[in-house]
């Protein structure tokens, strides 16, 4: 049996109908055997601040860090807002980033997804992305991208990924992704 692989999916909106949401809940459904997406959303993170740090981590950001330390790889949902990474995202890759070289991300294998109401679909907020996860050590899952727009027309009324050309991409982005945390960790 291939080994059981641990997934943090963190999403980068906080809306009750995210797509970004429902985007890593069909990741998880779509993973193969043996692959558990442990959805994360970042409602309670506070906002970044060294003097809050220096007091100890508040607990919705020990309760995250937890969660990061206990999977295996992390998978990234994130909407594009101006261009970019919404700034709760960025909020919370801050937290995980400390302290620095021996952080919860270092380290972490990672694949980066994202929806979009727009025709581009967060092709420039995973860039901006991509090159976060770079300073941070997180190895990226090569030659493997999920960009979707138009994400209004993609999910049916209970939220379930229905475009059949988006489901394949994602089915292939996740085999992928497993087989390569695989070789990561028996590397
Ligand atoms: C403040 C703001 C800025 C946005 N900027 C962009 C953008 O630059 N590019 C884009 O494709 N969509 C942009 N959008 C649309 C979002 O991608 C869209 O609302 C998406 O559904 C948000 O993700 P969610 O469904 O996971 O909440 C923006 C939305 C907001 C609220």
């Amino acid at each position: 049996m291939a080994t059981p692989i641990k997934i943090a999916g963190i999403s980068g909106s906080l809306r009750k109908d995210s797509y970004n949401t429902k985007l890593i809940r069909a990741a998880g459904e779509m993973a193969p055997e043996g692959v558990q997406v442990q959805l994360i959303t970042l409602h309670d993170i506070p906002l970044f601040n060294t003097d809050v740090e220096a007091q100890g981590w508040p607990q919705p950001v020990v309760k995250l860090r937890a969660e990061l330390n206990d999977a295996d790889a992390v998978l990234f949902a994130t909407p594009e807002y101006n261009y970019s990474v919404p700034g709760l995202l960025k909020n919370a890759i801050d937290w995980l980033s400390r302290p620095e070289g021996s952080a919860p991300v270092n380290g972490k294998p990672v694949a980066i997804i994202g929806a979009s109401t727009s025709l581009i679909g967060t092709a420039r907020a995973q860039s901006h992305l991509r090159q976060i996860a770079f300073y941070n050590a997180m190895p990226l899952l090569p030659s493997a991208e999920f960009v979707m727009g138009r994400a209004a027309d993609k999910f049916d009324a209970e939220g379930h990924l229905t475009d059949e050309k988006s489901r394949d991409k994602l089915a292939s982005l996740m085999t992928k992704f497993a087989n390569w945390i695989r070789l990561t960790k028996d590397a």
